[in-house]
């Protein structure tokens, strides 16, 4: 890890608690990163989003870390009611900082498309530009990988286009990429880092393509798909990428320390 920027360490619980509880996780998570804080001269910023239920206790008990949501409501239609959803308001009043949109888990279950998820994001950012930083997750499946590298760019860049053509371009700054394959989710595949690379690239064009002019620094990408503690470090030292989105692992505390560890100096 060479550069100076932020980096960022998110979990995503997904619809699960850790096997030692919620309570235990979270102690331990403090005092974990009140230790790393005392020993490095910079840490990333870790974030885990829990289930929806779980955001303001966690919040209320989280000292050295912040606290995110999986996913938002965000109304196409306009004035119907939404039994079961979470609005960018609700969110923001349980502590929410953070929000993942467009994971492929909810393209996949609910039919999220990219109008939708670029609604989500102005949504999110209509609550008030710094108060919860959407992360956008994008990424292509197996066969368009295996068609070729280019066509994986090609995929991915154009869901990165879809959704900030619909943004403000003042807007594009607050945002947050995760890179996240879908082959690679849960699977224990991971691209190479040359892909990783490449692929950090592709997106950074289109969020300079679509950036106002007065923006200094690009939004961070994350990379997510099987991190772990055995491929953290190498994930770490690729250019371009600012951090990871980590799913499975995260619910294992010394895990998700050993992989946070990669990111401390
Ligand atoms: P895994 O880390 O379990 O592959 O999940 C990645 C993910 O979906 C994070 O959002």
């Amino acid at each position: 890890m060479s550069d100076l920027r932020e980096k960022f360490v998110v979990g995503n619980w997904k619809e699960k608690i850790p096997p030692g509880g919620f309570e235990y996780y979270v102690y331990k998570l403090n005092k974990f990163m009140q230790t790393r804080r005392s020993f490095s001269m910079c840490t990333p910023t870790v974030v885990i989003c829990p289930g929806d239920v779980f955001i303001d206790s966690m919040k209320r008990q989280a000292k050295c870390f912040q606290v995110g949501a999986q996913n938002v409501h965000a109304d196409l239609a306009a004035d119907r009611a939404y039994t079961g959803r979470s609005t960018a308001d609700a969110l923001a009043w349980a502590g929410a900082k953070f929000c993942i949109v467009g994971h492929s888990e909810c393209r996949r279950d609910f039919g999220e498309t990219e109008d939708l998820i670029a609604q989500k994001v102005i949504e999110l950012l209509r609550c008030s530009a710094d108060l919860i930083t959407p992360i956008i997750c994008v990424g292509e499946d197996d066969w368009v990988r295996e068609e070729s590298d280019e066509a994986a760019e090609l995929f991915v860049r154009g869901q990165v286009r879809h959704i900030l053509e619909s943004m403000p371009e003042k807007l594009v700054e607050w945002v947050m990429i995760a890179y996240e394959p879908i082959w690679a989710i849960g699977t224990g595949k991971v691209p190479t880092p040359e892909q990783i690379a490449s692929m950090a690239n592709a997106i950074g064009v289109e969020l300079f393509a679509h950036s106002d002019d007065s923006v200094d620094e690009l939004p961070p990408i994350l990379y997510g798909g099987s991190v772990n503690a055995g491929n953290a470090a190498e994930i770490a030292d690729i250019e371009g990428i600012d951090g990871v989105l980590v799913g499975g692992a995260s619910l294992d505390g010394k895990t998700f320390g050993q992989i946070i560890r990669e990111y401390c100096q």
